[in-house]
């Protein structure tokens, strides 16, 4: 169904928003976000993985929904509008939208001195070269016990991603990284603790 459909029959109320993830993923990041206090989500979208992060972490917690939100056909984002009163739904916590790249976010938390991170979903760039500036720019930012998410990281029969950049770099580079250990794995879901 064409953005604009989907965007009219969302307004009215015939339409959901959207999101790639499964109901078991969704309940993944939810068991592994919650409580936390410091959280960012690198790709928003349509806000519906922000709504459970929002929905699950401390009362007292900020989320940083980091997403570039480029203007569609109709000159301005769709997915903003929709992300911002789906997330605007629940009622917890503080949320902090930040229109830019992760890569560019990262620069601007460590620039502002911001306190380092207790979880993060990346589900934002998966080509390789994406998933490496989101890695290199956050990882450093983890506090330790922290978790990291990554969404389409694994190439498994039930969510097949062959050839999949973000697939690659996962298993050259991150499952491999000393200061961190792999916790759960679900579906195209990798969640790693930061030792
Ligand atoms: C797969 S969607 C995110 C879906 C969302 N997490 C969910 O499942 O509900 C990917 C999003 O990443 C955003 N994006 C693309 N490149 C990005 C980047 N370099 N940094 C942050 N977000 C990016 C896109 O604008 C898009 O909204």
């Amino acid at each position: 169904m064409r953005v604009i459909t989907h965007f009219g029959l969302w307004l009215v109320g015939l339409e959901q928003a959207r999101t790639q993830t499964s109901a078991a993923e969704r309940a993944c990041l939810a068991k592994h976000a919650a409580g936390r206090q410091r959280l960012v989500e690198i790709g928003v979208w349509h806000g519906v993985t922000t709504r459970v992060l929002r929905s699950v972490m401390d009362p007292s917690a900020t989320l940083y929904a980091v997403d570039p939100f480029p203007p569609g056909q109709l000159k301005f984002s769709v997915q903003y509008l929709i992300a911002h009163r789906e997330v605007g739904a629940v009622r917890n916590g503080r949320v902090v939208w930040v229109r830019t790249t992760g890569e560019e976010a990262a620069h601007r938390h460590r620039a502002q001195g911001l306190a380092p991170v207790d979880f993060i979903f990346i589900d934002g760039d998966h080509s390789y070269e994406g998933l490496q500036a989101d890695w290199t720019g956050w990882s450093p930012l983890v506090a330790p016990g922290g978790v990291v998410a990554l969404h389409d990281s694994r190439d498994t029969k039930e969510s097949p991603r062959p050839g999949a950049g973000s697939v690659r770099y996962t298993s050259e580079v991150i499952v491999k990284a000393p200061a961190f250990e792999l916790i759960d794995e679900r579906e195209s879901l990798t969640v790693l603790c930061r030792r």
